[in-house]
């Protein structure tokens, strides 16, 4: 099994995700090899799991969750309130390390919020410097420099990285950083990489579903 996760970041809008579900329903190959995670910015959560919910092997998932348990803190989206909508987050992606100013400590409550609401977690991590947390669900390796210049890391690289991390075995090991239609291939052929966190070429559908089926020859 495969993992293809689309993070669209803060990149759509209604207008552009309803175009792109119209696109995506026609264009994608039932696989059962493949698990595709859509994570949409927080408003179009639903409204995509609507959409999609007669599409076979997708999932749902958020960005982000808010460290804050249930209660009155304006503006934030809860673990509670996500659980019954999504099925993955992703946490600590390094745009909200960075600009966001995310702590490890914020990170690791993330994570804890998740698990305690049964969301799975998709952890970024940019190196081996970042903390690993025992029996998160998948770990994603994006170095910074990879994400978004279209510098794809060598897959000698991620699998060095994959080694220094030493994750528990059940947990899933993800890349992402600049994959996209033309560059998957070169990660087909190890079984170590068990799926892809895809910024830019997943806000097109064509290309999206171009790199599932890839994943599928
Ligand atoms: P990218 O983004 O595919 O545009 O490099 C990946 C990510 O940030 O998750």
């Amino acid at each position: 099994m495969k993992y293809l996760v689309a993070n669209w970041k803060a990149q759509m809008t209604l207008p552009l995700i309803t175009a792109w579900v119209k696109d995506f329903k026609r264009r994608i190959e039932k696989n059962e090899q493949i698990k595709i995670i859509i994570c949409p910015p927080f408003p179009f959560t639903i409204y995509v799991k609507e959409q999609l919910k007669d599409t076979p092997g997708v999932a749902i998932g958020s960005q982000s969750l808010s460290v804050m348990a249930q209660g009155r803190y304006t503006g934030e989206v809860t673990a509670e309130a996500l659980c019954d909508i999504v099925t993955y987050s992703i946490i600590g992606h390094s745009e909200r390390r960075s600009y966001i100013k995310e702590t490890e400590a914020m990170i690791k409550t993330q994570i804890d919020r998740a698990r305690e609401n049964s969301i799975k977690q998709i952890l970024c991590v940019r190196n081996a410097q970042d903390q690993r947390y025992p029996k998160v669900d998948m770990v994603a390796y994006e170095p910074v420099e990879a994400i978004g210049t279209g510098i794809n890391a060598r897959v000698t690289d991620i699998l060095y990285m994959k080694k220094k991390l030493s994750l528990p075995s059940d947990t899933l090991f993800l890349y992402g950083g600049s994959v996209d239609d033309t560059n998957i291939s070169e990660y087909l052929g190890t079984n170590e990489i068990d799926g892809f966190l895809v910024g830019t070429a997943s806000l097109s559908a064509e290309k999206f579903c171009a790199m599932a089926r890839k994943i599928s020859e």
